[in-house]
């Protein structure tokens, strides 16, 4: 397993090109199953989530073409010889579960495993079904997998979520395309992915309103056209790095960020002192003084966003004060502590409560990745803390964030990777 080398102390200052959305991206590439056209999607992110789901769609039958070469432009399509979605694949990458909406939309059947658990959280998917009954499939679950069927085209009705879950309004959402008649979406999710899919599928001939608020309109279609569609930039990955910015005390660039949709991320880091300013594509990040504590709570777009909350709670680890983060989306996502702990951090954990009291400076210590933004909190600490930080299980990272050392060493950072068959074996 690959380990990162991290030795803190230098303020990162430079440009940071930001890439294409995973969190869209994923979503996108699974609604290549709604056409036999082919869909063209630029801008996509070369991470591993991106691999895995290509390979997904390619045992569905569809051709997937790397046109650009290196992986940023993709192109989907064409016909559906499996709707059976493997337990091997599904269980790598729950994002795999949308194909579920789209094979129903586009074959009236769909096998496709239970996710199963993740680091951060049991993560059902109930209210997936429930969306998709509403719109007249028949779902058993048998061995471990999701059987989805309909004897005749989906037909669209009222989807009311309890909550706004941004996975479950998706896949409702790309199935609704092609169902007969008017779907309507009650507290569907809003955030700026969902905005991304629905533009997307308005390319490709759905006719979609309402997409980014609470209630959304979709009126069913016979079929869907191929398109073009450029993902839209990464908001995490852009947080993430402004995050960066601020622990080091630098001044970074970054380019595709965009302050509108990062409210209340941009909101925080003000308020904890740091400097944030837009001016076209470019979002300015940079912090000259000590940062400030500050309390947080994670909430649905737009409150502040849960993937965001790892990388805080490295900031917070060093600012002046006590602060408080609340996590209220999932139930198990503070792995980062022990570990942010190993560095030093003076953090309190009481249910979905971490109380973190700021300390001045952290030291370097081995540490253990455990999720995808787990990974970026620890490196955020190990860029500011005394000494060498070593963090393993990088595969986590690799996941979501593109060329983070190339990324991060272009800007001064002392960040190095050693590859598994790297390791100098003793003697
Ligand atoms: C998406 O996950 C993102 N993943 C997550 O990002 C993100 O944290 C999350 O939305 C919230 O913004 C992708 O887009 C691939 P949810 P999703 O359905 O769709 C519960 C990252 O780091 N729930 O809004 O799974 C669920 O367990 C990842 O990039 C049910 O109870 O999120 C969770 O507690 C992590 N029943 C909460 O709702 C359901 O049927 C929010 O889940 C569905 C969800």
């Amino acid at each position: 397993m690959d380990h990162f080398i991290i030795h803190g102390g230098y303020p990162l200052c430079g440009e940071i090109v930001i890439g294409g959305a995973k969190n869209s991206a994923l979503k996108l590439l699974a609604a290549g199953l709604l056409t036999s056209d082919q869909l063209v999607l630029s801008n996509v992110p070369r991470i591993d989530d991106i691999v895995t789901m290509c390979v997904l769609l390619k045992q569905h039958g569809l051709n997937v073409t790397d046109i650009s070469g290196d992986g940023s432009v993709l192109s989907v399509g064409g016909k559906i010889t499996n709707t059976e979605a493997p337990y091997d694949i599904v269980s790598k990458m729950r994002a795999s579960v949308l194909v579920l909406g789209p094979l129903l939309a586009r074959c009236h059947e769909a096998r496709v495993s239970l996710p199963g658990g993740c680091a951060i959280g049991t993560r059902p998917i109930t209210l997936h079904l429930k969306g998709l009954e509403t719109l007249g499939a028949n779902i058993t679950l048998e061995n471990g997998y999701i059987c989805a069927s309909t004897t005749s085209r989906l037909k669209g009705g009222e989807v009311v979520f309890p909550f706004a879950s941004v996975g479950a309004t998706e896949n409702v959402m790309m199935a609704a395309t092609l169902a007969e008649g008017r779907t309507t979406i009650v507290n569907a999710a809003r955030e700026p992915e969902i905005i991304d899919l629905a533009n997307c599928l308005k390319n490709m001939g759905a006719e979609i309103k309402g997409a980014g608020e609470k209630t959304i309109v979709i009126d069913g279609v016979d079929s869907l056209h191929g398109a073009h569609y450029r993902v839209m930039p990464d908001r995490i990955e852009c947080g993430t790095y402004a995050c960066a910015a601020a622990i080091t005390g630098g001044d970074l660039r970054l380019i595709n960020g965009n302050t509108d949709h990062l409210a209340a991320v941009v909101q925080t880091l003000r308020h904890c002192g740091v400097e944030v300013h837009q001016t076209d594509n470019v979002m300015r990040v940079w912090c000259k003084e000590r940062l400030r504590s500050t309390e947080i709570t994670t909430e649905p777009y737009p409150g502040f966003p849960t993937d965001m909350q790892a990388q805080f709670m490295a900031l917070l680890s060093v600012a002046e004060g006590t602060s408080k983060v609340t996590e209220t989306v999932f139930e198990n996502r503070f792995m980062h502590v022990p570990e942010l702990v190993r560095l030093g951090a003076h953090i309190d954990v009481q249910g979905s409560l971490a109380t973190i009291h700021g300390v001045r400076t952290l030291t370097g210590a081995p540490v253990k990745a455990t999720d995808l933004r787990a990974s970026f909190s620890l490196i955020l600490a190990g860029l500011v803390a005394h000494g060498e930080t070593i963090l393993d299980h990088v595969h986590h990272l690799d996941r979501g964030y593109e060329a983070v050392e190339r990324k991060l060493s272009a800007c001064g950072a002392k960040i190095e990777r050693v590859q598994k068959n790297q390791e100098i074996k003793p003697v």
